[in-house]
């Protein structure tokens, strides 16, 4: 059976005690799962949300990281220090990144290479705006984001990469892409890694997806998985959400 990879990112959401509630109230919820699943916590939440995931199929990453190793970077968290706390996934280059704190390419190539270094599995986002979706630029925007996130990560690194298309308009908005167009567009990505390193990768979709649609989404050929923003915050929607996709005569 194949198995897609459901990551609930909580974004600025989350007290400890909240994170340990939830954690409390999923995991019953999804034991039998084949799905893996990872929750993306604030910082501040990663010690606990990690102590009470111990031992059960959920694990904890968090939404961003430094691509320095240490240094004076007031307010950054690095790649050793998530390292040393046993964190194993980190979000890089998220639209709001990207969009808030004026996150290039370069930037995320330099993030996507320092979480490699470090064993950190980066799952690395890419979308369009609305306004280059209408100019028809998806596919030229999207290619020119794998190519630049991409540079001189070698086919090894690629094993422990996951991508994630998340096209801007249609996060925290309502607006799901179509899972058609979400499904070339993953292939699109998909193929676009295999040029250039030669290797598989999982592409995740994400932007506005939930309980109701996120099974007609896992089922597509293409898409390994979701990334969930507002509704990874409910225990029991991203339960839901978890159990989805498992394609035909799996
Ligand atoms: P959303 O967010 O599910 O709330 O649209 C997705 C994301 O930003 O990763």
């Amino acid at each position: 059976m194949r198995r897609n990879i459901i990551a609930g990112n909580w974004k600025m959401n989350m007290l400890p005690n909240e994170a340990i509630s939830f954690i409390e109230e999923i995991e019953p919820l999804v034991k039998d799962t084949n799905n893996e699943v990872i929750i993306c916590v604030p910082f501040t939440d990663f010690f606990y949300a990690n102590n009470m995931a111990q031992g059960t199929n959920i694990q904890v990453g968090v939404q961003n990281m430094h691509y320095e190793d240490k240094g004076a970077y007031t307010g950054e968290i690095s790649a050793p220090m998530l390292k040393s706390v046993n964190c194993k996934y980190v979000i890089v280059g998220h639209s709001e990144r990207r969009q808030y704190f004026n996150e290039t390419d370069e930037i995320v190539n330099k993030k996507a290479k320092k979480a490699l270094e470090y064993g950190l599995t980066p799952i690395i986002c890419v979308g369009e705006t609305l306004e280059e979706k209408e100019a028809g630029k998806t596919i030229e925007i999207i290619t020119s984001q794998i190519e630049k996130g991409l540079v001189d990560l070698t086919a090894s690194d690629l094993d422990k990469i996951v991508i994630a298309y998340e096209p801007i308009w249609a996060i925290g908005t309502g607006k799901v892409c179509s899972s058609e167009d979400a499904d070339n567009m993953c292939k699109v990505i998909r193929d676009k890694v295999k040029e250039i390193l030669d290797i598989d990768v999982p592409v995740l979709y994400g932007g506005s997806v939930n309980e109701q649609n996120s099974n007609e989404i896992l089922l597509k050929e293409n898409i390994d998985g979701v990334l969930v923003g507002g509704a990874s915050l409910d225990p029991e929607k991203f339960a839901k959400i978890i159990y989805s996709g498992h394609k035909l005569g799996e």
